[in-house]
């Protein structure tokens, strides 16, 4: 404001105009100024009260209060803590986010962990013990718990038989003959590609007994929209997508009674595309009401809710047969290949481009990769332009330990498999440290376990058509069937 004042004045050429305006111009932006700050000051402060307000939620449980029952509801959106934390620097706050994504794999849930008001202490006491636990427990009798694949395998297997049992989904039926019948149907052809996911998933969900024809005994109703067709699509194209999805869901509002009934909280859509996080701009309801099961689940990112949405794991599918999967073969410390397209990888590739036990490649790769991800015992997972990349899934398919840097990651499955007892989860800032952690676990014979484990929870992340039970099209039904109890509550409510 004063700027512009001032600039206004001076260009009219009436210097003493402006330097009266200019000393007038002191006391009232002072004033302005000092109300702004106290005013930016009550506003973060009161967006970590509200904040802190939702830190009980238990693991599972959906984020209810996501319903649109106020109408202008906003998200407190991941990047207001940068403001809010302003009295931290850049490291601590990656810490601090980096403790929210190892809590989240813990099963502890992904809460915050910095600035707790004085009612959180003893949860963040009790927290920090349980951590202290887990993280002491390996080589002691505690060793189990890093050991279980699973956060609590009986519980699972338990609820994943329920879902098979009673699990409906209704699909919004489109015709073969419709317009959009290449972007609303399943493929026929086999899926492939870096997105194949969405068209597995899509394909194996229409043939499934999860489909139910009778609206009434729905758990959940999808918007079978594939993203990547969209996008593929001439008559959409990459600038189109925002508007077909609106029309789309404003169609169904119309059309049928559902939507209304939970403004779409038993709604869900899938996209593997990382250009789905912004497809939902036009239809705000779907981002913060619906289930995004999505590829790019980046919980710092204002598209994705962390346990609202789901992260949809990102194969490319293989089929070819693994003679050596065994840890004996992998003469390498741990190997990366990938476009150097952000910071971190160019920060990974400065620090260890001469090093002769880890491998990080940014061109072409002289050796084939299945080679390198065979030879290997660790393989880097490191954001680049995304947080997913198929290379989790490569690793794992190859029976690699997966070291992941990508801190906000909303890792997939993790609400039933523990990531700990089968990846690696270091902060950015580890990069320098690298070496000496993975080494570490190669001499303590952790490595050993990390190794066996991946070979344990290699077919949840693969497609098949028809699928096989546990596999990542059953995975991701048993994410929505988490997802599902939001319902008799939100109808509860109106
Ligand atoms: C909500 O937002 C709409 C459009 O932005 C506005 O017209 C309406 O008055 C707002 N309602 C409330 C309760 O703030
Ligand atoms: C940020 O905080 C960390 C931990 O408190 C400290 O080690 C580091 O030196 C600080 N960095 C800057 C730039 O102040
Ligand atoms: C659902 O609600 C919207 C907005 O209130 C309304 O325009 C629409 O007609 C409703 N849908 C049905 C099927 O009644
Ligand atoms: C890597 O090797 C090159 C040439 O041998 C040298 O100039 C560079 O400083 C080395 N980098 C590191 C990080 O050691």
């Amino acid at each position: 404001m004063f700027r512009s004042s001032s600039f206004y004045h001076y260009s009219h050429n009436h210097v003493a105009t402006s330097f009266k305006s200019f000393f007038f111009f002191i006391p009232t932006t002072l004033a302005l100024l000092t109300s702004l700050f106290i005013l930016i000051y009550v506003y973060s402060t009161s967006i970590i009260f509200t904040h802190h307000h939702h830190q009980h939620h238990h693991k599972f449980q959906p984020i209810l209060h996501l319903k649109s029952s106020s109408p202008n509801f906003t998200l407190p959106s991941p990047t207001s803590h940068l403001t809010t934390s302003s009295h931290k620097n850049d490291s601590e706050f990656i810490k601090s986010h980096t403790f929210q994504l190892g809590d989240h794999i813990l099963g502890l849930g992904p809460q915050s962990q910095h600035g707790l008001s004085p009612d959180q202490s003893s949860l963040k006491a009790e927290r920090s013990t349980q951590k202290k636990k887990i993280a002491l427990s390996f080589g002691s009798e505690k060793f189990e718990e890093k050991t279980n694949v699973f956060h609590d395998r009986d519980i699972f297997l338990e609820d994943y038989k329920e879902m098979h049992r009673s699990f409906k989904i209704y699909v919004y039926p489109h015709k073969k003959d419709d317009p959009f019948a290449n972007v609303l149907l399943p493929v026929k052809t086999e899926p492939g590609g870096n997105y194949a996911s969405e068209s597995y998933f899509k394909k194996a969900l229409m043939k499934s007994h999860f489909i139910t024809n009778d609206p009434t005994e729905a758990d959940l109703f999808f918007m079978p929209f594939s993203i990547a067709s969209l996008r593929h699509d001439r008559r959409v194209g990459v600038g189109g997508i925002k508007d077909f999805v609106r029309d789309y869901v404003q169609n169904i509002i119309h059309k049928y009674p559902y939507w209304n009934r939970t403004d779409g909280a038993d709604h869900f859509y899938v996209a593997c595309h990382s250009i789905g996080r912004s497809a939902m701009d036009k239809a705000p309801d779907v981002k913060f009401n619906a289930i995004q099961v999505v590829c790019s689940s980046s919980y710092f990112l204002s598209g994705y809710i962390a346990h609202k949405d789901a992260c949809l794991p990102q194969i490319w599918p293989r089929k070819e047969n693994l003679p050596k999967l065994v840890s004996s073969n992998r003469r390498k410390l741990a190997f990366f290949a990938g476009a150097a397209n952000s910071a971190l990888r160019r920060n990974l590739v400065e620090t260890w481009k001469n090093d002769s036990e880890i491998f990080v490649h940014h061109g072409r790769l002289k050796t084939p990769y299945a080679d390198e991800l065979l030879g290997s015992k660790f393989c880097l997972h490191v954001k680049g332009f995304e947080v997913n990349t198929a290379r989790i899934g490569d690793s794992l398919y190859y029976g690699c330990v997966p070291v992941i840097i990508a801190d906000h990651y909303d890792l997939p499955f993790a609400d039933v498999l523990n990531w700990k007892s089968f990846s690696v989860v270091v902060t950015t800032l580890d990069i320098p440290l690298l070496k000496k952690i993975l080494k570490s676990m190669v001499n303590s014979g952790e490595y050993l376990m990390l190794q066996r484990n991946v070979l344990k929870v290699r077919k949840h992340f693969q497609w098949h058509s028809p699928p096989l039970e546990l596999d990542s099209f059953y995975m991701v039904m048993y994410e929505l069937w988490l997802r599902r109890s939001s319902i008799p509550i939100l109808l509860g409510d109106s």
